[in-house]
């Protein structure tokens, strides 16, 4: 696949079964993940891998908080099984640190684009992803579970594996629709 059909035909898969990634496509996917505009090369971010025993610990994580935040059973199950609807679950965390040149904000949109470049990546190998979020992504007792530091934020749970079925294409919008000239 060469690099415009891949920017203009990368679309998330939901529905993702094993095989994850192996160990030859994840240091492709980590190196795209890091090989992103970062303005100050602070490297403000960390990537959480789970697979196999590790989607039940993020489950569990997941269960204890929303069981701590008085969420009913059948949330309480829900949650618990979020990570395996897929092989393999990156935990992006942004890190922002003080800087005086370079915002906050730029550096969590560096680790946003660390998710899409690896969500790239594993389109590019033939692989599935998509990257959500949801309440759990910005609860207090996530982070905590995960050892993050005050002022870490998690911008995405990139979830990847193999396709379970072919998508159609998407049809595709018109770019310059957004577009003006000045
Ligand atoms: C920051 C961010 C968070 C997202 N969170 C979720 C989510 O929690 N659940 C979800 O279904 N899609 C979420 N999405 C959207 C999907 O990743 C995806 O882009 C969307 O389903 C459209 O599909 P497409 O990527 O094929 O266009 C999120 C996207 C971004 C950029």
């Amino acid at each position: 696949m060469d690099a415009t059909e891949l920017l203009l035909t990368r679309q998330s898969c939901p529905r993702l079964i094993a095989p994850a990634p192996d160990e030859s496509q994840l240091k492709v996917i980590l190196d795209a993940g890091v090989r992103v505009p970062d303005h100050g090369g602070l490297s403000p971010w960390e990537f959480i891998i789970a697979q196999g025993e590790g989607l039940n610990r993020l489950g569990d994580i997941f269960l204890q908080a929303v069981t701590e935040n008085g969420a009913d059973e059948a949330k309480q199950a829900k949650a618990k099984s979020m990570p395996l609807r897929a092989p393999m679950v990156i935990i992006v965390v942004a890190k922002p640190q003080p800087h005086g040149k370079v915002p906050e904000i730029e550096q969590l949109i560096a680790a946003g684009c660390s998710t899409m470049a690896m969500q790239q990546a594993a389109f590019a190998l033939g692989l599935g992803g998509i990257w959500r979020t949801g309440d759990l992504a910005f609860d207090k007792r996530v982070h905590q579970s995960l050892d993050l530091s005050a002022g870490d934020q998690i911008v995405g749970f990139l979830y990847l594996g193999t396709q379970a079925v072919k998508a159609p294409l998407k049809s595709a919008k018109s770019g310059s629709e957004f577009a003006r000239y000045l």
